[in-house]
């Protein structure tokens, strides 16, 4: 009989509702461990002969380059392909290349934007496949999240996350079911247009009625905020809609996290952190916000000492690493 501890041994990771809140708990320890395995300087042999592909119709560099170090780290190999460099979906079905890969990669990570590629991946390949980011979920994102609240407060309990900006979109859906699974209060604000489609929050708040917290969706950010030890954002368009771009800025400046929405907490001085997947537009450095500046989040708030973001992004190398090794690894040999 599999220990608990290996119930996770040869799994896909479609979305976080696929895993009981105990794995999912279980995973966000297992990569704090790696952590500090890697920490100590083991650099072991976990993944050796374990080979992964990467399969990224969407840029990347924290998902991408963690896979590759994740894997390399313990002696295994991952391999990336972009949509160009295979004949995945062109030339060839889905189902062929799931087919295909899954004889030759003892795993394969997809990122990209239907969460049916994804599943048919899964389906067909024989081999454990991770989502990598959909257009409806990013699980592995929300992994890294939370390790970054427990180490920074020291355990997941009596914790507010209040999710601010784009409420539907791949990294807050996965977010307020991870928040539900780990115990964590969730509130989402979002002007109504950009409110958690009503069947993700249905599950969602199935999930958070079991462990006793609530989720709560408000339009209105101050209200919205105060009590929260988490503040959370994302960018306002995501890949895939970037013609929605000017409708965008428009209907979220006032989600944008500054200062004055931080205070509004009430936990300045306090319990409090900022988060942010990444990429981030809080300064003028990029092509996007040469001219505009500060979207989502202002410099002020995204150099302050609140902000985790960089624990946040380092922290998806080492659970990504969690994931590979509880699906094809044996755990007795950490
Ligand atoms: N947060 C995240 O998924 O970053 P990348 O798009 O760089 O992989
Ligand atoms: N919601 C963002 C997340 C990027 C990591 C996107 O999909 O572009």
């Amino acid at each position: 009989m599999l220990s608990w501890m290996d119930s996770l041994k040869g799994r896909s990771l479609m979305r976080l509702k696929s895993l009981t809140d105990a794995e999912m708990l279980d995973l966000v320890d297992l990569a704090a461990q790696l952590k500090a395995r890697r920490r100590a300087g083991t650099r072991g042999d976990l993944l050796r002969r374990r080979n992964i592909a990467l399969i990224f119709e969407k840029s990347s560099t924290r998902t991408r380059n963690s896979s590759i170090i994740a894997a390399r780290d313990e002696g295994g190999g991952a391999e990336y392909l972009t949509r160009p460099d295979i004949h995945f979906g062109k030339k060839e079905s889905v189902k062929d290349t799931a087919r295909v890969l899954g004889r030759i990669y003892d795993g394969i990570l997809f990122r990209g934007f239907s969460q049916q590629t994804c599943e048919e991946l899964a389906r067909w390949s024989g081999v454990p496949v991770w989502n990598g980011l959909t257009d409806d979920y990013h699980p592995t994102q929300i992994l890294a999240d939370l390790l970054t609240v427990k180490e920074t407060f020291g355990s997941l309990d009596d914790c507010t996350v209040a999710y601010v900006g784009d409420g539907r979109n791949n990294v807050a859906n996965s977010l307020m079911m991870g928040c539900a699974k780990a115990g964590m209060r969730y509130v989402c604000c979002a002007p109504r247009e950009l409110r958690p489609d009503e069947a993700v929050l249905a599950e969602a708040e199935e999930v958070a009625r079991r462990n006793g917290v609530d989720i709560r969706v408000s339009e209105d950010p101050h209200a919205g905020v105060k009590g929260a030890n988490v503040i959370y954002t994302d960018v306002w368009v995501s890949m895939g809609e970037e013609s929605k771009t000017a409708e965008r800025v428009k209907m979220l400046r006032p989600y944008q996290i500054n200062m004055d929405l931080m205070r509004a907490t009430g936990n300045i001085g306090g319990k409090l952190m900022f988060l942010h997947c990444l990429p981030a537009f809080h300064d003028f450095n990029t092509e996007v916000t040469k001219d505009t500046g500060a979207l989502e989040v202002t410099d002020e708030v995204f150099e302050s000492e609140y902000s985790k973001v960089f624990d946040e992004s380092e922290n998806r190398m080492h659970t990504i690493k969690a994931l590979f090794v509880s699906a094809l690894a044996d755990r007795s040999q950490i």
